[in-house]
C-alpha cells in the first residue's frame, strides 16, 4: 500500500464532508488561488529567462514601484478567480480600487478575496524567496453587488487564509479555521501534497526578525524588547538570541511557523503619516490567522490583529507575530509604557499624534 500524502484537493474534499450542505464554491475559490500560485511558481522558477525581472515602470496605490512580476501576478489572480464566478469582489495590493463583479456575471459569488499577489517583490531580482498571500471573506448575503466597505471586516471573520512561498520548493500554507497546514508542490504531478499537517509555532523562542535600520524610529516598547534580546545571557532575558530578516514577510512567516520566533514591523515614527508598514487586509490578517491557528499570536503591539476593525482597504498597521510568549511580552511592554508615560508625552500617548493615525 502506497503511503502517499494527500493532495490539496483531497484535503479540501475531506474538510467539506463536515459541511454536507456546502456547495463546493469555497473549495473552488481555494483551488483557483492554488492554480494561480502554481502558475506563478513556474514564472518565478524561470528567473531572468522568463523575461520578467526588473521594474514595470509603474507605481501601485501605495506609491511603490511595481516589478514586472507584481503586475503579472496580479493579473494571474484576477483572471483565475474571475473565471470561476465564486468571488464577488477582489481587493489587491496592486490596485487602487477593488475588482467588483458586475451583477450579471457573478451575482452568485459567495466570497470576497483580498490578496498580495507577490509579497517581497524587491527580492525577485536577487533570486530570493517571494510569495503570494490571500484572505477569503464572506460576501454579504442576498447577492447584492459589492461595495469597498464590504471588505472592511475584522480578521477574525476570515473564512480561510493562506500563502504560497516560492522558495527552494514551492509551498502552499492554508487554514480553513481548523489548524494550519503546509502543502509542498510536487513539480512532476503539478499537485500540492500535504507534507506539513498541523503546523505548531513553539510558544517560546530565541529568534527575532526586524529591520534594524529603522531602530532610530522605534517606539520605546520595541526598543526595550530588542535591546533585551541583544543583551543575551548577560541581560534580563538570560539567554542569547539569534536574528533573521529576509525582507519577504511571507518567508519570515514561514520560518516562524516552522521553528518559532517573532517578527516585528512595528508602527514607528519614520513616516508620521503612516501607522505602520504592512497592510492589514491582505498581509497582516491572513498571516495573523495562520499564526493563531498554529498556536502563535498576532498583534498590532497593542491589540490582537484579528480584532481590529479596518478603516480602509489599504490600511497599514504595526504588526508583531510569532511565538506566543514573546508576542505577549511585547504587548506587555506597550501596556507598561502607556501606564508610565501617558501623562507627559503627548506625541506618543493614547490620544497623541502617533497613536491616532489610521
Ligand atoms: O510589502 C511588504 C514587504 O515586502 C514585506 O514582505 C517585508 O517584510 C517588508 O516589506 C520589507 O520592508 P523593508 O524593505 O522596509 O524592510
Amino acid at each position: 500500500m502506497l503511503n502517499q500524502p494527500i493532495t490539496l484537493t483531497q484535503y479540501l474534499i475531506e474538510e467539506r464532508r463536515r459541511f454536507p450542505l456546502a456547495s463546493g464554491s469555497f473549495n473552488s475559490v481555494v483551488l483557483a488561488v492554488a492554480l494561480a500560485c502554481k502558475a506563478l511558481s513556474r514564472k518565478v522558477a524561470y528567473g531572468v529567462l522568463a523575461g520578467l525581472h526588473g521594474q514595470a515602470g509603474s507605481v501601485n496605490v501605495q506609491g511603490e514601484s511595481q516589478y514586472k512580476l507584481d503586475v503579472l501576478a496580479n493579473e494571474q489572480f484576477l483572471q483565475g478567480l474571475q473565471w470561476g464566478g465564486n468571488v464577488r469582489g477582489m481587493l489587491s495590493e496592486e490596485m487602487q480600487d477593488p475588482w467588483l463583479a458586475k451583477d450579471a456575471d457573478v451575482a452568485a459569488g459567495d466570497y470576497l478575496l483580498a490578496f498580495d499577489p507577490l509579497d517581497g517583490s524587491s527580492n525577485i531580482d536577487v533570486n530570493l524567496s517571494v510569495g503570494s498571500i490571500f484572505s477569503v471573506l464572506r460576501a454579504p448575503e442576498g447577492g447584492r453587488s459589492i461595495r469597498v466597505e464590504d471588505f472592511l471586516q475584522p480578521g477574525a471573520r476570515q473564512v480561510a487564509a493562506g500563502y504560497a512561498l516560492y522558495g527552494p520548493s514551492t509551498m502552499f500554507v492554508l487554514t480553513v479555521g481548523r489548524g494550519t497546514h503546509g502543502f509542498t508542490l510536487n513539480p512532476e504531478l503539478g499537485e500540492f501534497l500535504l507534507t506539513h499537517p498541523d503546523l505548531r509555532v513553539p510558544e517560546e523562542s530565541q529568534e527575532f526578525a526586524i529591520n534594524a535600520s529603522n531602530s532610530r524610529f522605534w517606539e520605546p516598547p520595541i526598543r526595550r524588547y530588542v535591546e533585551e534580546c541583544l543583551a543575551g545571557k548577560n541581560g534580563v532575558r538570560e539567554k542569547d538570541f539569534n536574528m533573521r530578516w529576509i525582507a519577504s514577510m511571507v518567508a519570515d512567516a514561514h520560518r516562524i511557523l516552522t521553528r518559532g520566533g517573532v517578527f516585528m514591523y512595528p508602527r514607528d515614527t519614520k513616516d508620521p503619516a503612516q501607522s505602520g508598514r504592512l497592510r492589514l487586509l491582505y498581509e497582516c490578517n491572513p498571516i495573523g490567522l495562520l499564526i493563531e491557528q498554529a498556536g502563535g499570536r498576532a498583534s498590532s503591539g497593542e491589540a490582537p490583529i484579528l480584532e481590529i476593525a479596518p478603516s480602509g482597504p489599504h490600511q497599514r498597521i504595526g504588526f508583531v507575530f510569532g511565538s506566543k510568549q514573546e508576542v505577549e511580552r511585547i504587548e506587555r511592554y506597550h501596556r507598561e509604557r502607556v501606564d508610565e508615560v501617558e501623562p507627559d508625552t503627548p506625541l506618543f500617548n493614547r490620544r497623541g499624534l502617533f497613536r491616532s493615525m489610521a
